[in-house]
């Protein structure tokens, strides 16, 4: 499915109106500039772990870069936009994570560490009821970030799959690489 058009019934389904666009646009004059702090805290959590502290610290440099597109990352989810341009940004970062074999059982906790530092951040600077709106359209926003990256590992599991890797792990791997490619993302 075109990412487009994915967004479209991701918004659908999750009730994510321009409203919830506008009170996200809203939040990000208190959010953006966490964006740092979230990724220093984000990445120290990674680094507990043996596996995916093995995978930052594989490539020189790699931890250091992260910490940029990570809180680029953070700030878009508070841009107020999310046109085809975002939806393609998000399913090329599930294929990013999908061609280093970062499978589901690492995106989905780090993605409840997100929201777990984020919340933490909205609960101690909102204290009025506007909390409830403000939680409400990021869990919105955060359901269809997850859905983003299950969807494009999905592609690239069937599309290695198609070109003949039986070992589920390569098959993601190599249908990712294939993706990056022919998008040249
Ligand atoms: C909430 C979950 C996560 C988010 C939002 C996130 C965000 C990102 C972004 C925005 C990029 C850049 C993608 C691009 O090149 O276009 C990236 C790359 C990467 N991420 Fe994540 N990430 C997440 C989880 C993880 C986890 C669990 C690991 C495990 C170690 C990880 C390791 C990496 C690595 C190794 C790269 C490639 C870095 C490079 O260019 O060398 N990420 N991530």
């Amino acid at each position: 499915m075109d990412s487009g058009a994915l967004l479209d019934l991701l918004k659908r389904r999750t009730g994510f109106t321009e409203a919830h666009a506008a009170i996200l646009r809203d939040l990000g004059t208190l959010m953006a500039p966490l964006a740092p702090e979230v990724a220093l805290a984000f990445y120290d959590y990674l680094g507990r772990d043996e596996e995916l502290g093995a995978i930052l610290h594989a490539v020189p440099g790699r931890v250091e870069r992260l910490y940029g597109t990570f809180a680029r990352w953070y700030g878009e989810l508070f841009s107020g936009v999310y046109d085809r341009a975002y939806a393609e940004g998000r399913r090329r970062i599930g294929l990013v994570h999908a061609r280093l074999g970062i499978g589901p059982r690492a995106m989905i906790p780090a993605m409840g560490i997100v929201q777990e530092l984020s919340l933490e951040h909205l609960r101690t600077a909102l204290r009025g009821p506007e909390v409830y709106s403000a939680v409400e359209a990021f869990e919105k926003i955060i359901a269809i970030e997850i859905a983003f990256i299950e969807e494009s590992y999905l592609e690239a599991l069937a599309l290695g799959l198609s070109l003949g890797h039986r070992d589920l792990k390569e098959a993601l791997a190599q249908g990712a690489a294939a993706l990056l490619q022919a998008g040249h993302t």
